[in-house]
């Protein structure tokens, strides 16, 4: 069929007019080779006529790249680093603005010299790492990597094609081909086998299968035998991805309107492209402590008397906490920034009694500002005096109901609309309130059918980077809700510029980490809710979302105790822990609902999370520099572990780590009591909580019943109770823990514990390891003086030797003074007394404790590093 006259019917939207189709149909059955015949077809056809780039008309080289010609279509493919490519597409000839909301200007800028490499029948370039061919005849892609590993290839039967302004793109998705990312999308980790839609939506009640959700994160990572890649739509209309579902062994993406303008990314490892989508749209930046603390929220807790209620009962159950949330019912009227004075009485004292209780408080925030003229509302009549609200097409402002009623809407495509929004928290930065919640910015519009606000809103773009322009809303929508979480995280740091805000968004795009913390939104209280929180959780960490958290105990709905109380286990090592549920729904705090054995549980899970915290905060700050997320996939760490270099999803991806050590391994189906397999990467585990290794089923090496598995693997078989959730330690690594404390904000008293332990790689391990290595981070939890170097780094390695073992306690490197002045060190994989112990330091000695496998030692901590030796009694 001539290309010209292609049609298709998967296309959402510019479908051919019924002329263009009779037109497209005539074409294809008079068999016309007829591009020229079906070009200069009438005008209405014209338009209409799908655009295919099917072949290489034009190409010359770019220092940097490549451009090519299709017909009228121009593609410009260009290099930024040797490890990322970047395509832009201009059907009609122009290509589209240069201009990003997700990717940074400096990297989106970013060139290197490429070597042009063409051959009789491809034309292409080659960069440090990766190979670009473009087929002459088809105009099919192929990306390779150095050693010949395909990282994309688009298929000469399914070009690139656009219908109307509606485009799509193919590639090839080889069987063993796996897709990781979109955000928080509901569905299992790995992507394959799945379709789906990026348009955010309030979904309140959301299931498994519910698609789209609150944000649109258009970028996914491809893992296929271990080499890694990722593909980002920087496209902010309705973008849809295909994962292999409608074309067998073909993925696609696509969208409505807007550019095609695609990132190629390349690994090889996992890890490389994470980091290499921080490069591209940024990193979480480093959050205050406190939010990695244990929060209680729900919808609402009010008046005042509650809220100091909420607060006390978390002290006296001794649930350690740092922050309560305030939702709607604290405002008047529901009006954003306003508070209920006969609920909220003494506001302000509220705050500081809270803060002197060591709880922070957090206020929802959102974005509709009441329609109330003259009543006095400052951020309506600000923000109307201003013309900072959204307009309707005949200029008019734009109303929609929302929680105040009739509500208009800041236009966040305006920096100066931004600006203004975040004077706003002035009043409240004052009262000391500490974090700031924008909820329902998809944005969300109560009434309509479509849940938002009509298409054709228009959204006036005045942007440093952008041409200033007027867009519809379909343009806008992806990046509303990221906007608007700009607006205050800037206009927060703005008003109290030493200080590390903390924005939680429900809406985002690509990019959005920058600005806020982000959660899965309205879920349900049952367990496979619970399920689903590990998916999504390492999901949207690989889409660079690493701070995020689901509700705890589930929105909708009331828990069981027992789900409850599972749920708090797990969610202690998850990125944020925050309790919340909806109005209506039963008590949820950590004293709710429960046995004394419930509340202990779930307090001791809590109070590990707090234990952990010298290591937590570690992880956070290894994020805000490299990307690399809080709860990671498997496949993450151990890309290489499976011996057909498999994602290591088994059991759903049920199992995840927290940081590079440690790994969590609930049951895949945590409310039925059957036993169930976990499988541990080959180097070796310590269980977390008594400190033994680990020893795989019946003392040997296993198999899952797939073939996924090297010999090397750990298969044990967990008994699921109520009382133990399955935590296991990297054998090879030195976890820093701290003495326990109700918040964060109060110093520990006593060591630095560091559980050293020691690499136990099992016979024949895929890397085996001689030694071990951590390190603790540490600062004023709050504050940008690390930035001017007043931080605290001190790492840490241990050595087997042939008579025991030594461990090496670095220097401390940065000003920051830390709360401990001595370390325990807590050596595992003892199975008796040591010999002989000394320290670089002074006198030492090592007491052996056989009930957690270990032998524990008192170093003094003088700043300047230390080394501890022991001789005998290690494995
Ligand atoms: C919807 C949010 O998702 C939920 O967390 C919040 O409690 C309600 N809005 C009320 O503000």
């Amino acid at each position: 069929m001539p290309s010209c006259c292609r049609s298709t019917a998967r296309w959402s939207c510019a479908r051919p007019s019924f002329f263009a189709l009779n037109f497209a149909v005539l074409c294809s059955l008079a068999g016309l080779v007829a591009v020229g015949f079906c070009l200069a077809a009438p005008a209405v056809a014209q338009s209409m006529q799908p655009i295919v780039l099917n072949r290489v008309t034009a190409a010359h080289a770019l220092p940097d790249g490549l451009e090519l010609h299709s017909g009228a279509a121009v593609v410009r493919i260009t290099a930024l680093r040797d490890d990322l490519l970047r395509v832009r597409i201009g059907a009609t000839g122009t290509l589209p603005e240069d201009a990003s909301w997700a990717v940074l200007a400096a990297s989106r800028t970013a060139t290197v010299a490429v070597k042009p490499e063409s051959t009789a029948h491809t034309v292409g370039f080659r960069t440090g790492k990766l190979h670009l061919a473009v087929d002459r005849a088809t105009m099919a892609l192929t990306v390779t990597d150095n050693d010949g590993h395909i990282i994309v290839q688009t298929p000469a039967e399914h070009p690139i094609e656009y219908h109307g302004t509606s485009f799509r793109f193919y590639a090839r998705s080889p069987e063993e081909e796996h897709y990781f990312g979109l955000g928080d999308k509901p569905g299992p980790l790995d992507r394959r086998n799945e379709a789906f839609t990026n348009w955010n939506t309030d979904s309140y009640g959301w299931q498994e299968s519910t698609d789209p959700i609150y944000k649109s994160i258009p970028y996914f990572l491809t893992y296929r035998n271990g080499i890694c890649g990722g593909l980002f739509l920087d496209n902010t209309w309705r973008t849809s991805f295909d994962f292999d579902k409608e074309l067998r062994d073909v993925y696609s993406f696509g969208a409505d309107n807007g550019p095609l303008d695609l990132y190629i990314l390349y690994g090889p490892s996992p890890k490389a492209v994470v980091e290499q989508w921080a490069w591209l749209t940024g990193t979480t930046p480093l959050p205050p402590m406190w939010t990695l603390g244990f929060q209680q929220s729900r919808y609402s807790y009010y008046p005042e008397s509650e809220v100091r209620k909420i607060a006390s009962e978390l002290r006296s159950y001794r649930i350690p906490a740092d922050a309560i949330y305030l939702d709607i019912d604290y405002q008047f009227k529901y009006r954003p920034f306003t508070v209920d004075p006969e609920r909220f009485p003494r506001f302000t004292q509220m705050i500081h009694d809270l803060l002197a209780e060591h709880i922070r408080t957090v206020l929802i925030t959102d974005l509709h500002i009441a329609r109330v003229p003259n009543a006095g509302y400052k951020p309506y009549d600000e923000g109307l005096a201003g013309d900072h609200f959204v307009h309707n097409p005949d200029g008019s402002v734009f109303t929609g109901p929302v929680w105040p009623g009739p509500a208009v809407f800041p236009d966040f495509t305006q920096k100066s609309s931004r600006d203004w929004w975040g004077t706003l928290y002035a009043d409240f930065v004052h009262d000391g309130v500490a974090g700031f919640w924008n909820d329902m910015n998809e944005p969300s519009v109560f009434g309509v059918a479509s849940k938002t606000m009509p298409d054709d809103v228009q959204h006036r773009i005045d942007e440093p980077g952008f041409a200033k322009r007027t867009a519809n809303h379909l343009e806008i929508h992806n990046v509303f809700g990221m906007e608007n979480s700009r607006g205050t995280f800037e206009g927060v740091r703005r008003l109290d510029p030493d200080v590390r805000p903390f924005v939680l968004t429900r809406a985002s795009y690509a990019g959005g980490q920058r600005y806020a913390a982000t959660w899965t939104g309205d879920n349900s209280s049952t367990w496979n809710h619970l399920r689903q929180t590990v998916p999504q959780l390492a999901n949207l960490g690989l889409s660079g979302f690493a701070l995020a958290g689901a509700d705890v105990g589930g929105f909708a709905g009331s828990p069981q105790p027992e789900l409850l109380t599972r749920w708090l286990e797990i969610a202690a090592f998850q990125p944020i822990d925050r309790d919340h549920t909806s109005m209506g729904t039963n008590p949820q705090e950590p004293w709710a609902d429960g046995t004394t054995q419930d509340l202990d549980l779930r307090r001791h899970f809590i109070e590990t999370r707090y234990r952990l915290m010298p290591y937590l905060y570690s992880v956070a700050e290894e994020m805000s520099r490299t990307g690399l997320p809080i709860l990671r996939p498997l496949f993450l760490e151990f890309p290489d572990a499976s011996h057909d270099r498999h994602p290591l999803d088994f059991n759903n991806g049920s199992e995840f780590l927290l940081g590079p050590d440690l790994l969590i391994a609930p049951s895949p189906y945590p409310d039925l009591l059957d036993n169930y397999q976990a499988v541990l990467p080959p180097v070796g585990w310590y269980d977390f909580w008594t400190g033994a290794p680990v020893v795989a089923d019946d003392q040997q090496r296993m198999r899952v019943g797939n073939d996924n598995l090297p010999d090397e693997d750990l298969q044990i078989t967990l008994h699921p109770t109520i009382d133990k959730l399955p935590v296991f330690v990297r054998g090879g690594s030195i976890l820093p823990m701290q003495p326990l404390v109700q918040s964060t904000m109060i110093k520990p008293v006593g060591p630095l514990t560091l559980r050293v332990y020691p690499p136990n790689s099992p016979v024949g391990a895929l890397r085996r390891q001689e030694s071990c290595a951590g390190s603790v981070y540490l600062d004023d939890g709050i504050s940008y003086a690390y930035q001017k170097g007043d931080f605290l780094r001190v790492e840490f390695t241990c050595k087997r030797t042939p008579q025991g073992l030594t461990v090496h306690i670095g220097p401390h490197q940065g000003s920051f003074q830390p709360w401990w002045t001595q370390y325990r060190v807590e050596v595992y994989g003892a199975n008796g007394p040591v010999h002989a112990a000394s320290a670089t330091n002074g006198p030492v000695t090592a007491a052996y404790d056989s009930d957690h496998h270990r032998v524990v030692a008192f170093l003094s901590d003088d700043g300047k590093g230390v080394d501890l030796t022991l001789t005998g009694g290690l494995r």
